[in-house]
C-alpha cells in the first residue's frame, strides 16, 4: 500500500515499503504545509523543475536528511554545487531505484532556479513501485497531446495541476484526465495564491460525469491510500 500525503500545492510525501519520497517540497513559504522544512523525513526528493514553488526547500531537507534527490541534470547540477547527494536523468530516461522505477516525462513549462541559473527542461514523474503500482506527477505543465503516451503506460494514480494561469486549468486537466485515463486523479497546484484559484469540487464532479477516474480530492495535510 502506497500513502499518499498531500503537503499542500504540489507538494507530496509518498510512504510505501518503508521508503519515504517527497516530491516538489515547498514547504517553507507555503501557506497551506501541515509539516515544516525541520521535521519532514525524506529518503529521496524527486524535483519536477527549478521554480521556488517546487525546488522549495530541496536543500535544507536534503542536507539534513541525507536524501538523495532525483531530477533533470541541470537541477542535479546546480544541488551538488551545494552539497547534496543526486541522481540524474532527464526526459524519458527511466532508472531503477531500490523502491522502484522513475521516468523524466514531459511537462510543457520553464525552469529556471531561484537564483536564476539554468534549470533544464521541466519534467514530470512517472514511478512504478516494485509491486506494480504507476503513480504520475504531471509537474507543471500545460495540456499536450502526448499525454495519451503516459496514459498508454496504464495508471493507478495521477495527480495533476488545475490551477491556471501558471499550468492547465480545470477546462484542459479535464481533456488530461480523458488522454491519461487515470483510476484515480488528484487535482493539485490551485488556490495557493489568489492567481490560481479554482473550485476544485467543482471540477471533481465535472470528472466524474465525463470518465471513469474516481477523485481523489484531498487537503493539505490529508492522506489517500492506494
Ligand atoms: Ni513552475
Ligand atoms: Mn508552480
Amino acid at each position: 500500500m502506497i500513502d499518499i500525503h498531500f503537503l499542500g500545492h504540489a507538494a507530496f510525501q509518498l510512504d510505501f515499503d518503508g521508503v519515504k519520497l517527497l516530491i516538489d517540497p515547498f514547504l517553507e513559504g507555503n501557506p497551506f504545509s501541515p509539516i515544516t522544512k525541520d521535521k519532514v523525513e525524506a529518503d529521496y526528493i524527486l524535483v519536477t523543475h527549478g521554480h521556488g514553488d517546487h525546488i522549495g526547500d530541496t536543500v535544507e531537507i536534503a542536507k539534513r536528511t541525507g536524501a538523495q534527490v532525483i531530477s533533470n541534470a541541470e537541477i542535479c547540477d546546480w544541488l551538488e554545487g551545494q552539497g547534496v547527494k543526486t541522481h540524474a536523468q532527464h526526459l524519458g530516461g527511466g532508472h531503477q531505484y531500490p523502491f522502484g522505477y522513475v521516468k523524466l516525462t514531459d511537462a510543457l513549462h520553464g525552469s529556471s532556479l531561484p537564483d536564476g541559473s539554468y534549470g533544464g527542461n521541466p519534467a514530470g514523474f512517472l514511478i512504478t513501485t516494485k509491486d506494480g503500482k504507476r503513480l504520475y506527477f504531471a509537474g507543471d505543465t500545460g495540456l499536450f497531446g502526448d499525454m495519451r503516451l503516459i496514459g498508454e503506460e496504464g495508471l493507478d494514480f495521477a495527480a495533476l495541476p488545475i490551477g491556471d494561469n501558471y499550468t492547465m486549468g480545470p477546462d484542459d486537466a479535464l481533456r488530461a484526465v480523458k488522454l491519461l485515463n487515470p483510476c484515480v486523479v488528484m487535482p493539485m497546484h490551485y488556490d495557493t495564491f489568489d492567481v490560481i484559484r479554482q473550485d476544485a469540487e467543482a471540477w471533481a464532479k465535472r470528472v466524474a460525469a465525463e470518465t471513469s477516474a474516481q477523485v481523489a480530492l484531498l487537503k493539505p495535510g490529508d492522506h489517500y491510500s492506494l
